[in-house]
């Protein structure tokens, strides 16, 4: 059996999920779609790592670094995170420092230094050509390479307010185009391997994604005047 793992505050003993709970509720809060996201980029990847035969251990930590690799997005404007078009080259520095500002607010915590990481090297290219660090094959974490390609396959296939996603079928053309110079080819192989599991994963991700607990109604508020406002649901 698993052994839960906590950290110790004075008398207080907090749970490690507790915590990882609380960091994804806010980035719920801030960012809907990045915790969505997150979510399915998280099953895909413990299902590549299950296929590469990974230990149970190490498969637990490839899930809690998939669902925080974009935390950092929680320092990222809204006007250029939610921009729909093309993104110029201000817009691309700031989208890739939540690479580093993910990292630098994982690493605080103790426990998660390893974690912060992998979310650090979540966007390096197989062949050296990513970020932040430029980093590239072997160097790159193997949980990272494992993310890369489980955040990519969401990024093309997922819908956006803006456009709709894009099909599984080029969702898969895509990442294998890209196989030795984006991405590992030892990932992409079991990612390969796992093709017809990812459908009916993905639908299984979506049907148990509700509402995450980080809504407020704000008529709790002391001297607040509560608007009503007709088809508003607070
Ligand atoms: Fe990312
Ligand atoms: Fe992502």
């Amino acid at each position: 059996m698993k052994k839960e793992v906590f950290i110790k505050i004075k008398d207080i003993n907090i749970k490690i999920h507790d915590v990882i709970n609380i960091i994804i509720t806010i980035l719920d809060a801030r960012d809907p779609y990045t915790y969505t996201h997150s979510e399915r980029v998280a099953e895909l990847s413990v299902r590549i790592a299950e296929d590469m035969g990974l230990l149970p251990d190490h498969i637990e930590k490839i899930h809690i670094a998939a669902h925080l690799h974009d935390v950092g997005k929680i320092g990222v404007p809204d006007t250029v995170l939610n921009k729909p078009g093309k993104l110029n080259d201000v817009d691309m520095i700031q989208i890739q420092s939540h690479s580093r500002i993910g990292y630098n607010i994982l690493r605080e915590l103790a426990p998660f230094q390893e974690i912060s990481d992998i979310v650090l090297h979540h966007h390096e290219r197989y062949d050296g050509r990513g970020y932040p660090d430029g980093i590239k094959g072997e160097d790159i974490p193997i949980e990272s390479r494992i993310i890369a390609v489980a955040d990519s396959f969401d990024a093309i296939t997922s819908d956006r307010p803006y456009r709709n996603g894009l099909s599984y079928e080029v969702g898969f053309d895509e990442i294998n185009k890209h196989n030795g110079d984006q991405f590992c080819p030892l990932i992409v192989e079991h990612f390969n391997n796992i093709l017809n599991d990812i459908p009916p994963l993905i639908n299984k991700c979506n049907d148990s994604i509700i509402q995450h607990s980080a809504f407020v109604g704000h008529e709790e508020l002391l001297h607040s005047r509560k608007i009503i406002m007709p088809n508003i649901v607070y």
